[in-house]
C-alpha cells in the first residue's frame, strides 16, 4: 500500500507545463478508452486550457503527484465546478495517476492531499463510461469524509455522470 511509500502533492510551476502536457496526453488517451476524443494531426490530443493553471491563479490549481519522489500522476483542480452554480465550489478537473502506480494507494492518497490542501466544499464528477473512476471515487470520498458525501447522477452524452458533493474541513487529518 502506498502508506509504505511517501505520496506527495506538489505544486506544478510553469517550468513544469511540458511535463504535464505529456502526462496529459497519456491522460486523455486512457480516457479516449470511454469518450470519443479524436487524436490532432500532429499526433497530439493536446489540453488547450492548461496555460490557464498559471495565468488565473486562486482559481485554477496544478498538481504534481510523486510518489518516493519520482512522478507518479497528476491532478488539476478548479474553483467554481461544471456540476454547480455557487462559483467558490472546488471542482476535481483533471485526476491521473499513472499505470506504473495504481491499485497501490497512489490515487487514494493524493486525492486526500489535495482536498486537504483546499478546505472548503468540493465536487468530483465522473463519467459512469469509465468504469474505474466510479469505484475509486467513491471509495476514496467516503473515507475520507466518514460518509458524509451526497452522490447524485446527471444526465450525459454519450455516459450520465455521478457528482459526488461534500466539505473538506480546515486541517483535515491525512494520515
Ligand atoms: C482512477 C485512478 C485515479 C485510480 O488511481 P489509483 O492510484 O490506482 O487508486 P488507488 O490505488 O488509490 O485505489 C483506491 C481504491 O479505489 C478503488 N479502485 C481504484 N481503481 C479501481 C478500478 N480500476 N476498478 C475498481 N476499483 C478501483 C479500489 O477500491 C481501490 O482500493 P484497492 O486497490 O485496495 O481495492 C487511476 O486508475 C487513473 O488515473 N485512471 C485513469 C484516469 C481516470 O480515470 N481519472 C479519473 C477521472 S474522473
Amino acid at each position: 500500500m502506498a502508506d509504505f511509500y511517501d505520496v506527495s502533492l506538489d505544486v506544478a510551476t510553469p517550468a513544469d507545463a511540458a511535463l504535464l502536457s505529456n502526462l496529459l496526453e497519456l491522460y486523455i488517451y486512457d480516457l479516449s478508452e470511454a469518450f470519443s476524443v479524436e487524436i490532432g494531426a500532429d499526433g497530439r490530443f493536446g489540453y488547450s486550457k492548461l496555460a490557464l493553471y498559471w495565468s488565473e491563479p486562486g482559481r485554477r490549481f496544478p498538481f504534481l503527484i510523486r510518489c518516493d519522489g519520482r512522478i507518479a500522476g497528476f491532478a488539476l483542480a478548479t474553483r467554481g465546478s461544471p456540476a454547480t452554480d455557487d462559483p467558490n465550489v472546488f471542482d476535481v478537473a483533471e485526476f491521473f495517476v499513472l499505470r506504473r502506480h495504481r491499485r497501490s494507494g497512489v490515487g487514494r492518497r493524493a486525492a486526500a492531499l489535495l482536498w486537504s490542501r483546499l478546505p472548503g466544499r468540493w465536487t468530483v464528477r465522473a463519467s459512469e463510461g469509465n468504469p474505474g473512476a466510479i469505484p475509486f471515487w467513491a471509495g476514496v470520498i467516503g473515507q475520507f469524509t466518514g460518509g458524509a458525501a451526497t452522490e447524485l447522477t446527471r444526465p450525459g452524452n454519450p455516459h450520465a455522470w455521478r457528482v459526488f458533493s461534500f466539505e473538506s474541513p480546515p486541517q483535515h487529518s491525512t494520515a
